[in-house]
C-alpha cells in the first residue's frame, strides 16, 4: 500500500515537473543593472530573490533551470553587487518572467557606505518596479529567521507584495532539524497572513524544493496586478 502511495506520488510530480519544465525550462542572462532605470522594459512580470550574501542566491537560480553555471556561484561573499535579470522561456521560448538576482545584505567585511548604496540600490528597485511580482526570500536553514529577515518581511509586506520564504542547503540538515526549523519560520511568519507563503525546505545541491517555487512563481505570473 505504501509502495503504491509513493509510485503514484512519483508519478504526479514528474508530471507536474514536465509542466513546469515546459513553463520554465529554459533560461537566458540578460544582464546586470547598477540601477533599475537601465534595467530592460520589456513588461515581464519579476521575481526578485533576495537574502544575506552567501545565502544560496545564485544557486537557487541555477537549480530552478538545471543549469550549473547561468549564475555566478561565489564562495567569497559579497560577489554579487549589482541587479542581475534572467528570463525564462518555455519550450515553445515565450519568455515569461524576469528572475532578479539581488544584492545579499548583511555582509560585515564590506565598508559600511557600500553596504549602505547596496540596500538604496534594492529598496529602489522594489519600490520603482511596476512588475514586481513577488519577493522569493532565502534564509540560511542553519540559522533560521533573524531580525535583518524579519525587517524585511515587513518592509515588503508594507510595499503589498507577495514572500516566498525558502530555506536553503536543507542537504546540511538531519530530517528532523529540516522540520524543526520549518515549523519555527511558521511560528514567525504565520502571523502575517496570506502574502507570505508556507517556508519551504530547498537544497540547490538535489533540487528539493523547486517544485513548490515553480507553482508560486507561476501563481505570481496569474496574479492580476
Ligand atoms: P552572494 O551573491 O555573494 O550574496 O551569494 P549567494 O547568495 O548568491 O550564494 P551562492 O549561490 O553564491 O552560494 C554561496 C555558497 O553556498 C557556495 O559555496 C555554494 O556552493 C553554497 N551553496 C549554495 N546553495 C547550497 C545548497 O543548497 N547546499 C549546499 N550544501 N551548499 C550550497
Ligand atoms: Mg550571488
Amino acid at each position: 500500500m505504501r509502495i503504491r502511495q509513493s509510485l503514484i506520488r512519483l508519478a504526479f510530480y514528474l508530471i507536474m515537473a514536465r509542466d513546469y519544465w515546459m513553463r520554465f525550462g529554459r533560461a537566458r542572462f540578460v544582464g546586470s543593472y547598477p540601477d533599475y532605470k537601465q534595467a530592460p522594459r520589456l513588461g515581464l512580470p519579476e521575481i526578485a530573490i533576495g537574502g544575506r550574501s552567501n545565502v544560496g542566491k545564485s544557486s537557487l537560480i541555477n537549480s530552478l533551470v538545471n543549469r550549473k553555471k547561468l549564475a555566478q556561484i561565489s564562495k567569497t561573499p559579497g560577489k554579487t553587487r549589482l541587479l542581475i535579470f534572467f528570463a525564462l522561456s518555455g519550450q515553445n521560448e515565450k519568455e515569461e518572467l524576469f528572475l532578479v538576482d539581488l544584492p545579499g545584505y548583511g555582509y560585515a567585511r564590506v565598508p559600511e557606505a557600500i553596504r549602505r548604496s547596496w540596500g538604496t540600490l534594492v529598496e529602489k528597485y522594489i519600490e520603482a518596479s511596476q512588475h514586481l511580482k513577488g519577493f522569493i526570500l532565502l534564509i540560511d536553514s542553519r540559522r533560521g529567521i533573524e531580525d535583518e529577515e524579519l525587517q524585511l518581511v515587513e518592509y515588503l509586506l508594507s510595499l503589498d507584495k507577495k514572500i516566498c520564504p525558502v530555506l536553503t542547503k536543507s542537504d546540511k540538515l538531519k530530517r528532523s532539524q529540516g522540520s524543526e526549523v520549518v515549523k519555527k519560520t511558521m511560528d514567525i511568519l504565520g502571523r502575517f497572513g496570506e502574502n507570505v507563503h508556507y517556508p519551504i525546505l530547498h537544497s540547490s545541491k538535489n533540487g528539493r524544493g523547486n517544485m513548490p517555487i515553480w507553482r508560486w512563481m507561476s501563481e505570481r505570473i496569474s496574479d492580476e496586478s
